[in-house]
């Protein structure tokens, strides 16, 4: 088949008939099938690790634990303390700084070690993500099933693995300067969203490995990973509202108070500059709701023309599936705003929002078109050393 060239409806569907095309039944850069299963095995693992550290970090950040643990060591931090001298010496670190000083001067031992226990778990379940992710990379390499540019690709992924570690800890650094009791949204928000973009190259990256090819118009492909982005911006535009605590203001749907455009909204641009999209408590939270209805149109509009295009695919399937999710997501903000974000609330919202994305990810990825690459001889099958 040319390339550029579209082919003939019937075989532009994959989903529709449930056969592959047959170009992409080959294995993607000489791998063989049970290379990808055993890659594609390993990436779906760690998503649903990255998934699980999104809520433990989301109670972590609800319970008001994060900053409990106040230094950074990766691996002796693995053990917690052990005895009641131990624990001591943790409390009067914690003594030391301004949250403590300012807001928790009260609690006792055992308040704070149920603080402790919830920053140490998410660190935990860090390291053993890490572990998950060394073990299954020398694994997979030594036994050949990760090669050439893949181990390229599975390192990149290790390596913002690692980024996203030093993020959370520069992330608690901010809560810890003078005069904070809490950390600074922007780093919150710069955390979340990197787990975002982990998790989801994790499952893009298995799609891709998947024998099965879409073939849907290239259109329709970049409107699926503009919508990938738009959704990324959501996820951000959330993380400021919990990071400045704006969900605790303006309760109220659909209005703001008493206006769909609070009165003062424009203001803290003119006088503060761009840093109030940041930290404003009425525009990051306009923002929030306002890109939710965009996104929510916008995706209606894809929903509707794929529907058009590619009726009775999957790709078709999927994107009234993400029509669904997205609504679903919205009507839990919602009422986890007149709520006034309780925390069981407020943690299905983050939560689900992770699956939303995983919808938005697959959906772009799946439906990318495929350049069809000509069989491989059957002496490029993997080779055993
Ligand atoms: C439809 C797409 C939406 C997505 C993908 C989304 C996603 C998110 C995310 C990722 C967070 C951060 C959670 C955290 O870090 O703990 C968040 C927070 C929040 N969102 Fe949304 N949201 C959406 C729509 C809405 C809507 C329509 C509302 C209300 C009108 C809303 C209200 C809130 C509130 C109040 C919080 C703060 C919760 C807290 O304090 O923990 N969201 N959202």
């Amino acid at each position: 088949m040319a390339r550029g060239k579209l082919p003939s409806t019937r075989r532009q569907n994959s989903g529709s008939n449930g056969k592959a095309h047959n170009a992409s039944d080959q294995p993607a850069k000489g791998m063989s099938a049970e290379s990808r299963q055993m890659v594609r095995l390993w990436l779906h693992m760690l998503a649903g690790l990255v998934f699980a550290m999104v809520i433990v970090g989301g109670a972590t950040r609800m319970t008001g634990s994060g900053l409990s643990i106040t230094e950074w060591r990766p691996l002796m931090g693995a053990f917690p303390p052990l005895n009641e001298q131990d624990w001591w010496k943790e409390f009067m670190k914690y003594q030391s700084i301004p949250q403590y000083q300012i807001l928790n001067y009260d609690i006792s031992l055992e308040e704070f070690k149920t603080l402790y226990w919830w920053e140490w778990g998410h660190r935990q379940l860090g390291r053993f993500v890490g572990v998950v992710f060394g073990l299954g990379f020398l694994f997979l390499v030594i036994r050949r099933h990760l090669r050439g540019m893949h181990i390229v690709y599975a390192a990149l992924l290790g390596c913002l693995g690692g980024t996203q570690a030093f993020v959370g800890w520069i992330m608690v650094a901010s809560g810890l300067k003078p005069g904070m009791t809490a950390v600074e949204p922007i780093r919150l928000m710069a955390h979340l969203v990197l787990a975002a973009c982990i998790f989801a190259l994790l499952l893009i990256y298995a799609i891709k490995l998947k024998p099965r090819v879409e073939r849907i118009r290239p259109g329709f492909v970049w409107a699926g990973w503009g919508l990938l982005l738009g959704m990324m911006l959501q996820i951000a535009f959330g993380a400021l509202v919990a990071g400045n605590h704006a969900g605790l203001i303006y309760n109220t749907w659909p209005l703001m108070g008493e206006h769909f455009l609070p009165d003062s909204l424009f203001y803290p641009l003119r006088a503060i500059g761009m840093e109030a999209l940041f930290d404003d408590v009425t525009l990051v939270q306009f923002n929030h709701r306002f890109w939710a209805y965009v996104l929510l149109a916008l995706t209606l509009w894809h929903a509707w023309a794929v529907s058009r295009a590619h009726k009775g695919t999957s790709a078709n399937r999927r994107a009234n599936a993400l029509v669904w999710m997205l609504s679903a997501q919205a009507g839990i903000g919602i009422a986890t705003l007149v709520m006034v974000a309780p925390m069981w609330l407020a943690l299905i919202h983050q939560g689900f929002a992770i699956l939303v994305l995983a919808m938005f990810a697959v959906h772009a990825a799946a439906g990318q078109m495929e350049r069809a690459e000509p069989a491989p001889a059957p002496a490029g099958k993997r080779k055993r050393s």
